[in-house]
């Protein structure tokens, strides 16, 4: 990986690191240990291989060698050392991967320079983690300090929570003041704007005044892997008015549907484990962890989503799901169960005894009692389900066992690995009594019904997107949103529809072309060189994520299949194939070219994506200079940073030919191998 212009004026602005203490850091840090955080990697030879976290693929082709300290990916081409890994992963420059690598290895650094001259160098990210650190010591010292924190401290007592407890989780407190936070962090030099940016302050409406996000609560940190505090969750002080948990907004830093709280304490012993504990609530992670049981995490304010599976399954395929034993925690758990099946997790799931949570069975009972009870209660999901209806009389009725049945099929419907599907429908076979054809039948209606339902909603997002986007442009022939019906429409002339109307590169048409006709290794082959972004035509950026989608999910791909989908998918076809054909009819000539070009398919394919690729880099750079046009010194270094970097891959491209540009397919399938 090259160093930046960037990277090179930070390393000069932080002169005070030495070489050999970055080398000290260096050789400290096991790569494999912060590659894991992110990718579950598998032992292969000397090193170890996963898919790669930097760009989307079905069969592994990142590379981690921990005798030389790196990584590469074969598939995307991205590589570099422990610090370019969290670079790269963290969006951060180097100097705060360095600071993130050296704390979590425990190596001093040197104290940071004035907070002006960091605020002046660093981008927006670093000085958003800056902010938040802050926050987050201001927060625990409050805690700690203030006769005022008496009851908040008197309160973490009686919910059992010891000192060494407290510390180790960050935990604190805001009081219950307008602007404390924002007063303290000014005077200690931190840019407002970071404060903002991190979601710990607002701006009130009338006066546009800066005051504090978070007042009168009890504040838990939450982490990211590595262990830096990303954002917060503040718990209300008893006797005030509010929400009765309130999490930080989303923020460049903090992605809700991502974070897993209790991750970074987590990670280690769920590998070892080979099982995470998913729980509900920030208190249930900490009492546990606290007992002593220490593979627990929870979601931070949000139901089960589909990237926090995705990052949970990084460390075990195995999650046991505890929730609260009222009625929302159970409901709560069915349909997260659902998000995990859909993620491939094996999931079992527990109840606990009616009115219980993690937090207060293991104060009242201990771990022991924790443990023993999940080896005697926690359930498979079908077992479970079946329990829970035979409690409720469900499975006594016959027709509302039929119902029962029906929802635990919808639930293996989610299930994409079909050998698993087919044990769980034997298993459901031998605890319902209903026979294996009956079963069969519902189940594959299921899994048509959710296939649609996610055809559905992909063309709903592709379709809102064209109309955001036709509110600005003039044209518009689609009817408008029946909340608009009011308004006057703009154009009175009656235009062609925008996806006939938009003037399409001919390479990303040939692309999707060659993906349809040549199938699978083509597919394969295209998505381990180019990504969506590419693509300049929002149709065929959906296009090709929905080919890249049926691929993965192993759904046929064809021109009949399209052309039997919901608009806009026959109109694209359309456009893309019979333009083809009739560019051919145009002239002997071409349909030469075209039919010989076509006796190498990926020699075809080599030449669209350079096309593509000089198309893109072309965008990227006009972007970037009308971005440098707006933006402060700081985002203008790594802006003028990545220019270079795209002028010089424009002249590599510029000079080598599209066969020599890419590897062949052989050559991809051998570096995975
Ligand atoms: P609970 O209400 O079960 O809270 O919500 P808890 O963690 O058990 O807290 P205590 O024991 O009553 O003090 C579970 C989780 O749901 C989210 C929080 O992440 C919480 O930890 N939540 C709850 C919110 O985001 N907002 C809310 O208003 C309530
Ligand atoms: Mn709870």
């Amino acid at each position: 990986m090259l160093i930046g212009f960037y990277d090179i004026l930070s390393l000069m602005a932080s002169s005070r690191i030495t070489d050999s203490k970055k080398e000290e850091i260096r050789d400290a840090a096991d790569i494999v240990d912060v590659v894991s955080d992110y990718v579950k990697l598998k032992k292969a030879g000397g090193g170890f291989t996963g898919l790669c976290p930097f760009h989307n693929e079905k069969s592994p082709s990142f590379h981690v060698t921990p005798r030389l300290g790196i990584f590469k990916c074969f598939g995307c081409g991205e590589g570099g050392d422990v610090f370019n890994f969290v670079m790269k992963m963290e969006g951060v420059g180097f100097v705060e991967a360095m600071r993130t690598v050296a704390e979590r290895y425990n190596i001093e650094l040197p104290k940071e320079e004035q907070d002006d001259e960091f605020d002046e160098r660093t981008q927006l990210t670093e000085g958003i983690y800056h902010a938040l650190r802050f926050a987050g010591q201001f927060y625990h010292e409050q805690l700690n300090a203030e006769d005022e924190a008496a009851e908040a401290r008197n309160y973490l007592g009686k919910r059992g929570l010891k000192t060494k407890t407290i510390r180790k989780w960050g935990l604190g407190f805001a009081h219950d003041r307008m602007d404390h936070l924002y007063t303290s962090a000014i005077e200690q030099g931190i840019n407002e704007t970071y404060l903002f940016e991190a979601g710990l302050i607002k701006y009130s409406e009338n006066s546009q005044k800066p005051y504090d996000y978070f007042r009168g609560r009890l504040m838990f940190p939450i982490f990211n892997p590595s262990g830096k505090v990303i954002g917060f969750g503040g718990r209300i002080m008893e006797g005030l008015k509010g929400p009765k948990y309130l999490n930080s907004p989303q923020t460049k830093v903090y992605n809700k549907s991502e974070v897993m709280y209790g991750i970074h304490l987590a990670r280690n012993e769920i590998r070892k484990h080979d099982q995470s504990i998913l729980v509900e609530g920030y208190m249930d992670v900490i009492s546990l962890w606290q007992s002593g049981i220490l593979n627990v995490v929870a979601t931070s304010g949000t139901s089960v989503t589909p990237d926090q599976m995705r990052r949970l399954r990084n460390y075990s395929q195995n999650m046991l799901m505890v929730y609260d034993a009222d009625n929302a925690g159970q409901n709560a758990m069915i349909r997260g169960l659902d998000v995990a099946l859909q993620a491939d997790m094996h999931v079992r799931l527990m109840h606990l005894p009616e009115g219980e949570d993690p937090d207060s069975f293991v104060q009242q009972f201990g771990a022991d009692s924790f443990i023993e009870y999940t080896e005697k209660e926690s359930k498979d999901f079908i077992s479970f389900m079946i329990a829970h209806a035979e409690e409720s009389g469900d499975w006594e009725d016959p027709m509302s066992r039929k119902n029962v049945v029906s929802r635990i099929l919808s639930s293996i419907a989610r299930v994409k690995d079909a050998v698993l599907r087919e044990t769980l429908v034997d298993h459901l076979r031998r605890l319902s009594g209903v026979g294996e054809r009956s079963l069969l039948g519902e189940l594959s209606a299921h899994i048509q019904e959710q296939t649609r339902e996610l055809e559905r909603s992909r063309q709903r997002e592709y379709r809102q997107q064209n109309r955001e986007s036709q509110q600005t442009s003039d044209g518009n022939e689609e009817p408008p949103f029946p909340g608009d019906a009011t308004k006057p429409q703009k154009s009175v002339q009656p235009a062609p529809s925008r996806l006939a109307r938009t003037k399409k590169s001919p390479a990303e048409k040939e692309i999707i072309r060659l993906m349809i006709e040549h199938g699978d290794e083509m597919i394969y082959y295209v998505g381990q060189i180019i990504t969506h972004d590419y693509f300049e035509d929002e149709g065929l950026r959906m296009f090709y994520n929905d080919i890249i989608q049926r691929y993965n999910d192993e759904l046929p791909i064809s021109i009949a299949e399209y052309t039997a989908q919901d608009p806009p998918f026959p109109e694209l076809t359309g456009e893309i194939f019979i333009e083809q054909h009739s560019i051919s009819e145009k002239g002997n000539e071409r349909r030469t070219t075209r039919i010989t070009r076509d006796a190498d398919p990926f020699a075809t394919a080599r030449g669209a994506l350079k096309a593509i690729t000089r198309l893109y880099y072309t965008r990227r750079s006009d972007e970037i200079k009308r971005l440098i046009e707006t933006s402060d010194d700081a985002q203008r270094r790594q802006l003028y940073s990545e220019l270079m970097k795209i002028t010089k891959d424009k002249m590599m491209l510029e000079r080598t030919s599209a066969d020599e540009l890419f590897p062949s397919l052989e050559d991809l399938i051998k570096n995975e191998a």
